[in-house]
């Protein structure tokens, strides 16, 4: 009977149901958001008006925007209980940390229970804007250092940076981070927005489904592989380094990390911002080594991209963000912070026509085994 049923292990190249909010071809590597190119979002939008683009299914008019950008600002606070949590766990991963607090959100968010459309935005848009908050005091305490208070002043991109080192950033270090913010802001039914539209099929609420989102990105596959890019480059070491180190880990049959994807069988179309701004960056910050290293492992997997093994968005991201003086515990958490507003939609998406999420798999144990009590076992 088991060999009627075809297996899709991996659920790789089903379509579960139908979207708006992103459209990825994969092998011409192209990516919308709601049929906006990510070239253009990348370099002329801010993040705050892709935000609104993704959860208003527009792109805003100036007042919209500014409305928008004042109701993030105005929910850029946890409640002190969160906090405490933080301090408690600080020895956790930021990850962990991330999950762990957004859970808490919940038990004081008004609207925790209530599943409608309308409560499943205000509650996206309050993690969006408590997300760099939690991300931020977490990386003080952990340091020994008190959070700060955000500054009103400043969009969310630039905010995070002040409350993570405690001085405002250059308008282009603010910049980058949007772009990131930017590029990582949606990505159709990637395995953390499956996990979230899970947790959704069951009417569960959009913190559960949050969390599920962020414990799903949290694994090397997924959103953790910026960190260990940059653990790679900094095994590596030195640009002469490279070729040797990255054909020892192919010849092992290990993986590049930083390079392939599900869907992308040519380069990521986020890869190449990033890659421009880890170079730009790197020049500007006296330290060209990370992209020249970068450059030397991406060389060495040339031939790969026939496999359509390519650069994958992460590939850059660790560099830059490590020329930025982040520390790469918290790479991932960035990811998250960027993702919040694409798991809202996607729940929201679920919510709008919902089935429950609940595939088979086919039994292989042993059947109709005999119960043995058990003071008669070996
Ligand atoms: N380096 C070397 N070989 C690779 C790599 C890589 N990074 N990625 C895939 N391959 C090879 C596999 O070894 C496999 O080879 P085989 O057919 O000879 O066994 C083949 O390509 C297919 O790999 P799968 O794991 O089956 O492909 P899948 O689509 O399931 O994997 C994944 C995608 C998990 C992203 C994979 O490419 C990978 O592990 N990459 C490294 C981690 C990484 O960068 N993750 C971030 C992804 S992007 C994101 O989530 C934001």
């Amino acid at each position: 009977m088991t060999t009627e049923i075809e297996i899709k292990r991996g659920l790789q190249g089903v379509y579960i149901d139908k979207t708006q909010s992103s459209f990825i071809d994969g092998s011409a590597g192209k990516l919308l958001y709601r049929g906006y190119s990510i070239h253009d979002l990348a370099e002329k939008s801010t993040f705050e008006e892709t935000v609104y683009l993704l959860l208003y299914e527009k792109l805003p008019n100036q007042k919209e925007l500014n409305d928008f950008d004042a109701l993030l600002r105005a929910n850029r606070s946890i409640p002190p209980e969160v906090m405490q949590i933080i301090k408690l766990v600080k020895n956790a991963h930021p990850m962990d940390v991330l999950r762990t607090a957004v859970s808490a959100l919940a038990a004081y968010d008004p609207d925790v229970a209530d599943n409608s459309l309308e409560a499943t935005l205000r509650k996206g848009i309050r993690m969006t804007a408590q997300a760099p908050i939690i991300v931020t005091a977490h990386a003080r305490i952990k340091d020994g250092k008190e959070p700060l208070d955000p500054n009103p002043n400043l969009n969310q991109a630039a905010n995070f940076l002040y409350m993570l080192f405690g001085k405002e950033p250059t308008p282009a270090e603010a910049r980058i981070m949007e772009k990131d913010f930017i590029l990582h802001a949606e990505h159709g039914i990637n395995a953390s927005a499956f996990a979230a539209r899970v947790a959704a099929s069951t009417i569960s609420d959009l913190h559960s489904a949050i969390v599920s989102g962020i414990g799903t990105l949290k694994g090397p596959a997924h959103g953790g592989a910026a960190e260990e890019v940059m653990q790679m480059a900094l095994d590596i070491g030195e640009e002469d380094n490279a070729e040797q180190y990255t054909r020892d880990i192919l010849e092992r049959g290990g993986r590049i990390m930083g390079f392939g994807h599900r869907v992308y069988k040519v380069e990521d179309p986020r890869a190449q911002h990033l890659q421009v701004e880890c170079q730009t960056l790197g020049e500007q910050k006296g330290q060209p080594k990370w992209f020249r290293i970068l450059s030397k492992v991406a060389e060495v997997m040339e031939p790969y991209a026939s496999r359509g093994i390519c650069p994958n968005v992460d590939f850059w991201a660790g560099s830059m963000y490590h020329l930025m003086g982040i520390p790469k515990e918290i790479f991932i958490s960035i990811f998250a912070m960027g993702r919040i507003p694409g798991w809202t939609v996607q729940v929201m998406e679920q919510y709008s026509d919902n089935i429950l999420l609940r595939p088979l798999l086919v039994y292989e144990g042993p059947m109709d085994v005999e119960y043995v009590p058990i003071d008669q076992r070996k």
